[in-house]
This record gives structure tokens, C-alpha cells and sequence, in this order.
């Protein structure tokens, strides 16, 4: 049976990553690799925790001892590496984690992949990457697989930095590479430090909904089971060394966001209508804030037959019932050290 290591699996991608391989290919094992920082919960994995092609194994891609050790008990024949520090404020307040777990950690777990696999080209790394490598746009235009990094938070610069190391290890060693950069994900079981589930959960608990700067900043959103399937294809059916944008072709400014999540929010709390968007309160701006992403992912769409599959509508409506739903996975999950990062970020 090949065995497929899919490192940060029990992040907010990567559970969806896991949930789905694990479901598609029984024929397959797959081993979680995961530190279980504050933004990795097994809880979120309870459905596949019990089913034979799967296994979860505690470790840091920052630990050459923890790598060699997942390798000499599976026989490892590919990586997804999701693993990473993902949210851009926290890069802000503290870069070095972000150095580690997104740059060394990345060189170390393809250190240690050259290490065991004797003919590099055989075996797979797959690097999930972000659309935030290629900076900011203006009001036109779109990224595309061609457009030159310009990486302008601490979090981007650690992870535009990883995508040049596994590109330098695909020309170097000859690596079979994959890399695809995706733009905003959205969906259950995201941390609430994220735009979005941070606005519900505040809007239910009668909190600001704290809107940086002026909130016309534009992000575009992609449902996470549609990130989940581009990466299921990219692995099975994309090129040796090649490069794939994700995206949903659907850019919302975030008060625009906030206004629609607002909307839903009262009808499913039945509250009056506009009564949730009075918590707006507009706070400082975010350092370096990027004003406009937005992503051309005609490569994908043409080369690998990948669509999105529902609407940003229907996605969110689904999105809000889960976290309406699932109270308990959130209050658990905020817990601990999230809420120093809390006061820290939006109280001082
Ligand atoms: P997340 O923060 O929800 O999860 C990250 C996971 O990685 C956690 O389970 C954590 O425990 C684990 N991890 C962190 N450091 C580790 C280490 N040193 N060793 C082992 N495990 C470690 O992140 P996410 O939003 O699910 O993002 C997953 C990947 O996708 C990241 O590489 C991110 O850059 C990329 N990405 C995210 C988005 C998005 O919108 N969230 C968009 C594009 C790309
Ligand atoms: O584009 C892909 C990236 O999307 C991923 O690589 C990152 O891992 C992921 O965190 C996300 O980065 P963003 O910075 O775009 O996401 P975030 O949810 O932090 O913020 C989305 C937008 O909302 C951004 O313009 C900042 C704004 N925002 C965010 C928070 C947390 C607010 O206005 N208020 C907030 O409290």
C-alpha cells in the first residue's frame, strides 16, 4: 500500500485535505503529520481517526528527530505539505515563529525526504502555497502562475521564501515538485482568528466586529472543499514542477463581506433586520495591509478540468450554520493562548 505523508493535517486545510483523501483512496495510507499548535485539533478529525488508511503522527517539521522517525515507521512515498504559521497577524507581532515552521521546517522536511528516497524524481513534494507571495493589486488585473513574487508581510515573505527553496530543490536534486498558491479559504473548522469565522462568532457573542482601516480591502474567497479537490487533482494529475494558481474568481471587499455575513446572521438568529451590522466598529489597519488579491486560475481550469463547486452565496450560508452549530468546537478550540493573542490584538 503507497503511504502519502500530508504534513499540518490537522489544520483548517489540511483536515479537509486529510477528511477527502481519506474517504477517495482507501487503497491509499495516509499519515498526519502534525505539531498540534494552537491552530491544529484532532477533534476536528474524529470522523477518520478510526478508519484503517489512516494514521496521525505528533511531530515538527522543525525536528530532524521527528521526521526521521515518521519516515522509518511508514514507508513514505510522497508529501502534501501543508504544514505552516498561517495567520498574517501573527507574523506581524512575532516573524521568527514564521521563519521557523514556514523556511526551516520546509528545507528540513525535504532534507529529510532526500535523505530516504534514493531517486528523487519518483516521489512527489507538493507545497501548498498562498496567493499572498505575489503582493498586492491594483484595482485590475489578476495573479497569474507568471507574475513575479513580491512577498510584503512577514508571513508571505516566509512563505514565498519555501516556495523558492522547493523550486531550488526541484532544479538542484530534481525533486518532482508541485507547488499551487491559493487564495483565501473559507469554510468549518477555521480557526476564529480568520476574517470570517472571527465575525460570526463575535456577532452570536455581541462583540465589535473589529474592520480594519477603511475595510474596502478585497480578497478573493474560495470554499475549502474546492481547495481540497484542486489539491486532490494537482497531486494525482498535475505536471513535474509546475506551478497552479487557485482561486474562485469572486473578490469581495471585507465590509461587503461583513455586510452579507451580517445579513445572514440576523435571519438565522432571528434578529432584526440590520441589527448585527451595528457591531461593526472600524480599528486601526492591519501594518502593511494588502489592498487587492485576486486570482487567474484558467491553468488549472483547463489543464485539470477543476471548478469550483458552489457558489460563494450558498458556501457562506453553509458556513455560518456549521459555526452556529458547532459552538462547542469553537469555544474549545479559543480556549487556551488565543485569548492573550485576543487582548493583545484588539483590546491594547
Ligand atoms: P492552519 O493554521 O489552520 O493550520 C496549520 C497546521 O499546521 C496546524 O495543524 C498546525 O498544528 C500545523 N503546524 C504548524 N507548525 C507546524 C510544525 N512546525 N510542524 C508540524 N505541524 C505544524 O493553516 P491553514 O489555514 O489550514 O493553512 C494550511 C496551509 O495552506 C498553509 O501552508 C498556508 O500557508 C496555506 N494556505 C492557506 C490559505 C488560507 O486561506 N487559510 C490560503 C492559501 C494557502
Ligand atoms: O490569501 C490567502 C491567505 O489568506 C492565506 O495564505 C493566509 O494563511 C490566510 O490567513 C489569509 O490571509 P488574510 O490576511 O487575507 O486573511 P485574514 O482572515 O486574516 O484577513 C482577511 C481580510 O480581513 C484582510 O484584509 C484583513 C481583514 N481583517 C482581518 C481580521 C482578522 C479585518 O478587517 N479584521 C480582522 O479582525
Amino acid at each position: 500500500m503507497k503511504t502519502i505523508l500530508i504534513t499540518g493535517g490537522a489544520g483548517f486545510i489540511g483536515s479537509h485535505v486529510v477528511r477527502r483523501m481519506v474517504n477517495r483512496y482507501p487503497e491509499t495510507h495516509f499519515v498526519n503529520f502534525d505539531k498540534l499548535t494552537y491552530a491544529g485539533n484532532l477533534e476536528t478529525l474524529a470522523d477518520v481517526e478510526s478508519k484503517a488508511n489512516y494514521s496521525f503522527f505528533k511531530g515538527d517539521i522543525c525536528s530532524e528527530a521527528d521526521l526521521k522517525e515518521v519516515f522509518s515507521k511508514f514507508d513514505i512515498s510522497d508529501v502534501i505539505h501543508l504544514a505552516a504559521e498561517s495567520h498574517v497577524d501573527r507574523s506581524i507581532s512575532g516573524p521568527m515563529d514564521f521563519v521557523l515552521a514556514n523556511v526551516v521546517g520546509t528545507v528540513n522536511l525535504m532534507n529529510v525526504c532526500r535523505a530516504n528516497w534514493s531517486d528523487l524524481s519518483k516521489h512527489i513534494f507538493y507545497q501548498i502555497s498562498t496567493d499572498e507571495v505575489y503582493g498586492s493589486l491594483g484595482v485590475e488585473g489578476l495573479f497569474e502562475e507568471t507574475t513575479s513574487y513580491d512577498p510584503r508581510s512577514p508571513y508571505s515573505a516566509s512563505k514565498a521564501s519555501s516556495d523558492h527553496f522547493v523550486r531550488a530543490y526541484h532544479h538542484t536534486y530534481g525533486l518532482n515538485i508541485r507547488i499551487s498558491n491559493c487564495s483565501n479559504n473559507y469554510g468549518s473548522h477555521q480557526f476564529p482568528e480568520k476574517l470570517i469565522p472571527l465575525m460570526i462568532h463575535n456577532a452570536v457573542e455581541g462583540k465589535d466586529l473589529p474592520i480594519y482601516g477603511d475595510g474596502l480591502n478585497i480578497r478573493d474567497w474560495l470554499w475549502v472543499e474546492d481547495h481540497a479537490s484542486a489539491i486532490d487533482l494537482i497531486f494525482h494529475e498535475g505536471r513535474d514542477g509546475e506551478t497552479y494558481n487557485i482561486g474562485g474568481l469572486n473578490e469581495w471587499t471585507n465590509l461587503d463581506l461583513i455586510k452579507r455575513l451580517s445579513e445572514i446572521i440576523d435571519q438565522r438568529l432571528g434578529r432584526e433586520k440590520g441589527e448585527t451590522i451595528k457591531q461593526i466598529k472600524f480599528i486601526k489597519d492591519r501594518a502593511g495591509h494588502d489592498r487587492r488579491y485576486a486570482i487567474d486560475a484558467s491553468k488549472l481550469e483547463q489543464e485539470l478540468k477543476w471548478k469550483p463547486s458552489i457558489t460563494f452565496e450558498e458556501g457562506l450560508e453553509k458556513t455560518v450554520d456549521w459555526y452556529l452549530d458547532n459552538q462547542d468546537w469553537v469555544k474549545n478550540v479559543i480556549s487556551g493562548e488565543y485569548q492573550t493573542y485576543y487582548e493583545k490584538q484588539y483590546n491594547s
